[in-house]
């Protein structure tokens, strides 16, 4: 039996990265004043649906969408947003305080071509912040995600920044993209001529290269933002600048989601072939009303956690896996009896012991004490224990000392414990 394309195990022997980038980022995240929440994997199909957008890729082509017994269509979770958002609203949490830091960390699906960077379960590591309307917000996000990196040790991430206007000004821009569109109808693929009436936006993120060199000059949602977004496009810019952030305009950045406006963003990588984008993220304002709350402003941002862990293997080695302190190295039936019980109450004192129930030779004993990096070993032996006592060694100085089988726990937890 194998997994599903698309979707792997993260074996042991990876999985330092992984707990070393989610300790720093929850550390982060309470420094940050944000709450963890957990969100069912299996939601309502309407609600990505309504929320993601019907006419987008996610939508149309990606989601694990099925009818349970009863005939609900039901989807597996492709970006944690919509949930969010729903619980923000289905636990009126706007009533008793608007304002709501929310983080969380875990699996997403999209059913989508497999490639280094891209699978069909990824992993994200999501934040969203509830009912500040201010433009510093959306530079504390982009800020937050900077610090984030700069203590993983990542370098070559480039914040790119862009903004996709508001109910206000974005008819002018969609006035100007059609008449562009439209201009440019015989060389665009068909699923853009098919978006054209819908949702002409997600035309300037057709992936087909034909599309794209078309679409280079389009109209960008920049030259048509109206006032209000232009100052506060301008406070975000000007406050990452004073923060000593760097980041680039990209006019051409739509992301692949509606529910944006204002402020959108990614950042990016050189080193990871086509998937650069290692989060994204941007201000849904209007989100919260659609999906039948009170009008709420939102942003929030999420790390694609496999991308980001491929990104500090090309620079840190995993660390080791925790050291083990001791192994029992038991001699006979009445040593591995003993030597059970010793190593229950060491592990039950945070003392790393392990031992081996197969009753082997001291020289397969010895060898698996070497495979497993133990930095002490405690060997009962049968003379030994007819003298009530076991001899501990130093596998780094090779020094042995004896311990009295009466003292012995007592002893080794000092020992350790230093
Ligand atoms: P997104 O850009 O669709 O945004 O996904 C965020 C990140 O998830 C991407 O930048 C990428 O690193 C990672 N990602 C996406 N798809 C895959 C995949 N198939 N395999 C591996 N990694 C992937 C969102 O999901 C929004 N909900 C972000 C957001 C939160 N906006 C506001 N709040």
């Amino acid at each position: 039996m194998q997994t599903i394309r698309g979707f792997r195990d993260i074996l042991p022997e990876k999985i330092c990265l992984w707990q070393k980038v989610e300790k720093e980022a929850k550390q982060l995240f309470e420094a940050f004043g944000f709450k963890e929440i957990r969100i069912p994997i299996l939601e309502k199909t309407q609600l990505f649906a309504r929320s993601i957008g019907e006419v987008t890729d996610i939508v149309e082509k990606e989601m694990y969408t099925f009818a349970d017994r009863k005939g609900d269509k039901l989807t597996l979770r492709p970006e944690a947003t919509a949930s969010i958002v729903r619980s923000y609203i289905q636990h009126k949490m706007y009533a008793t305080d608007p304002i709501r830091k929310f983080f969380m960390i875990g699996p997403m699906f999209r059913r989508e071509r497999p490639q280094k960077g891209r699978y069909r379960q990824f992993y994200q590591i999501d934040a969203e912040i509830f009912g500040v309307e201010s433009a510093l917000i959306d530079s504390l996000l982009i800020f937050l995600l900077n610090e984030l990196f700069k203590r993983l040790g990542l370098t070559g991430l480039t914040a790119h920044i862009n903004s996709l206007g508001c109910p206000e000004c974005r008819p002018s821009f969609q006035k100007a993209l059609l008449k562009f569109i439209e201009s440019k109808k015989d060389r665009l693929c068909e699923n853009c001529i098919r978006r054209m009436d819908k949702n002409p936006l997600r035309i300037l993120d057709c992936k087909v290269p034909d599309c794209k060199k078309a679409l280079v000059d389009a109209p960008a949602t920049l030259d048509h933002l109206c006032r209000g977004c232009e100052d506060h496009f301008n406070t975000v810019k000007s406050t990452l600048e004073k923060q000593k952030v760097d980041f680039i305009v990209d006019k051409s950045l739509v992301r692949g989601l509606d529910y944006y406006t204002r402020t959108a963003w990614e950042i990016q990588t050189t080193t990871l072939g086509a998937q650069s984008a290692v989060a994204g993220g941007g201000r849904y304002d209007g989100l919260v009303k659609e999906l039948g709350g009170p009008q709420t402003p939102a942003i929030g941002f999420a790390i694609g956690f496999d991308r980001l862990v491929e990104v500090m293997e090309q620079i840190d080695k995993a660390p080791e896996p925790h050291p083990l302190d001791l192994f029992i190295v038991a001699l006979g039936d009445e040593a591995i009896e003993k030597g059970y019980h010793w190593s229950c109450e060491l592990n039950q004192a945070d003392i790393r012991t392990e031992m081996d129930f197969r009753g082997k030779s001291l020289k397969a004993l010895m060898k698996r004490a070497n495979k497993l990096a133990a930095r002490y070993v405690l060997i009962a032996g049968e003379n030994e224990l007819t003298q009530n006592a076991v001899i501990l060694r130093n596998m780094n100085t090779k020094e042995q000392v004896s311990l009295h089988l009466e003292t012995l726990i007592p002893e080794l937890i000092k020992i350790f414990k230093k």
